[in-house]
């Protein structure tokens, strides 16, 4: 797949089979993450943690659920069934919010491309690192390093039900 077909094919995945994501696959995805472009070359800034423990998974997607019930009044279910999830963390601290924020946005879009290319589908998250950051017990268990929160998660896995990806467009005016 070539990366014009890699960005046209990817989509939000919400739904995922138990297969387990390769070991090689996952490996390659972190690479993508490592090779992103970042503001004032600030790699220390950033921090990549791993999930595949079921029991914090769970946790995690009950406690998504749940905030999104309070919040918006809407019941939704969280729980994708993805077994292995991906937060990305930073710290501002030495960067201007933005760049630490866009940095994180990067990051986490060459993985997803990477994951895509690879056969292995996604979904950004924006909501499960908010319950994590107001969780010192996750936050402890997930290993943030101190001065870090998380800003983005990513599920991995592969789709129930082949979709085809959405078509989208933003403004654009030319001067
Ligand atoms: C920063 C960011 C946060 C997001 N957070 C969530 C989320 O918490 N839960 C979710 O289901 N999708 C989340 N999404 C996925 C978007 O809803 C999705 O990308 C958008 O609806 C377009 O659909 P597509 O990705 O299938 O093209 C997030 C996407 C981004 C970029």
């Amino acid at each position: 797949m070539n990366t014009q077909e890699a960005i046209a094919k990817r989509k939000s995945t919400r739904s995922y089979t138990s297969a387990p994501v390769p070991e090689e696959a996952l490996t390659a995805i972190l690479q993508a993450g490592f090779a992103a472009p970042v503001a004032m070359a600030r790699y220390d800034s950033l921090h990549i943690t791993v999930l595949q423990n079921e029991d914090t998974i769970k946790r995690i997607n009950d406690a998504t659920s749940e905030m999104f019930s309070r919040r918006m009044g809407v019941k939704r279910n969280m729980d994708f069934g993805a077994r292995t999830l991906l937060f990305v963390s930073t710290t501002t601290e030495g960067l201007l919010p933005e760049m630490a924020y866009a940095n994180v946005g990067i990051v986490v879009e060459n993985m997803v491309i990477s994951a895509t290319d690879l056969g292995i589908d996604t979904v950004i998250l924006g909501g499960a690192p908010r319950i994590i950051v107001e969780d010192e017990t996750l936050m402890e268990e997930l290993g943030i390093p101190a001065g870090m929160k998380p800003v983005l998660g990513i599920c991995l896995g592969y789709a129930t039900t082949e979709e085809p990806p959405k078509t989208h467009s933003i403004t654009v005016n030319r001067v």
